[in-house]
């Protein structure tokens, strides 16, 4: 299990503003549930996210299968949020959580996932203290990152140039942090579970992922984790062709540290 977010030691209300994170709290706070776009039954949850206080611990830990609706029920989320003008609306309009829990389970079982000793599936776990009156602490899956040996073509059946699976031995397949839990180091925490998870699985190094070329929050954040362009190519979601790069670290990075 990694752990990085621990607690602050106070539930007083902050007046240095920062979250309890040893973050800012504004500008760059969770966007209201209704911003986005959020089905009224989740916002109970959002709630929960928005008013996390200091002593809300994430803590990183192996995915398992029993997982797979609350990994999906975020990831939509995740898409519905960064993906609403990148991808077409029929196509996000029509994914299931039933349908991307499916495909994300397709992880666990050997003789679809022949890799499975090679791979890695994590996800944050923020766990809530229990509120006044009640006795038990609430955890909700707040991220989940996934990856494996690089992949030859994209998961859509893609051609990727040949010299990307060659120099890269670890692909980052997703990752995915529940909007109003973003910009609070959740997604570097989940990356850096990822990379020591990677260096035990696959020792020689070299990391790659792909993200749609528009896709400008999530190359922000590669960037800030120390990745760079290193190819090219397109992804088929729906019918349609979004043209996708490669970020590529030739060492695994060390996290905590860019
Ligand atoms: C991309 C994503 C995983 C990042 O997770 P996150 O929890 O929001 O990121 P963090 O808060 O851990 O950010 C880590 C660092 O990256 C920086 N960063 C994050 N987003 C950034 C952006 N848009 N531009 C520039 N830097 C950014 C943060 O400032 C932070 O730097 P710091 O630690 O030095 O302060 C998350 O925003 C997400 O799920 N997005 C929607 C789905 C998606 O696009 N997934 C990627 C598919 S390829």
């Amino acid at each position: 299990m990694f752990q990085a977010h621990q607690s602050r030691g106070s539930e007083q209300p902050r007046t240095d503003g920062s979250d309890g994170w040893g973050r800012e709290s504004q500008p760059r706070g969770p966007k209201p549930a209704a911003q986005n776009g959020l089905a009224p039954r989740f916002a109970a949850r959002y709630a929960v996210l928005m008013h996390q206080r200091p002593r809300d611990v994430i803590a990183v830990r192996p995915a398992t299968a029993a997982d797979m609706t609350d990994v999906a029920r975020l990831q939509l989320a995740a898409w519905h949020a960064a993906y609403r003008r990148l991808l077409a609306d029929d196509f996000l309009d029509g994914l299931t959580i039933e349908g991307i829990a499916g495909y994300h389970a397709r992880h666990f079982d050997s003789a679809q996932n022949p890799n499975l000793d090679r791979s890695a599936f994590l996800v944050a776990e923020m766990t809530v203290p229990p509120a006044e009156g009640k006795k038990r602490p609430t955890k909700t899956i707040v991220g989940m990152v996934r990856g494996g040996p690089t992949r030859e073509k994209s998961a859509a059946g893609d051609p990727v140039p040949p010299e990307v699976p060659k120099k890269y031995v670890m692909e980052l397949f997703a990752i995915h942090v529940e909007p109003a839990a973003q910009r609070k180091g959740v997604g570097r925490q989940l990356f850096g579970a990822f990379v020591e998870a990677a260096k035990k699985k696959m020792p020689d190094a070299g990391l790659v992922l792909w993200v749609l070329k528009d896709n400008g929050n999530a190359r922000g954040f590669y960037r800030k984790l120390g990745g760079s362009v290193v190819g090219e190519g397109e992804l088929t979601l729906g019918g349609k062709k979004y043209p996708q790069v490669a970020y590529g670290w030739p060492k695994y990075p060390n996290i905590m540290q860019t």
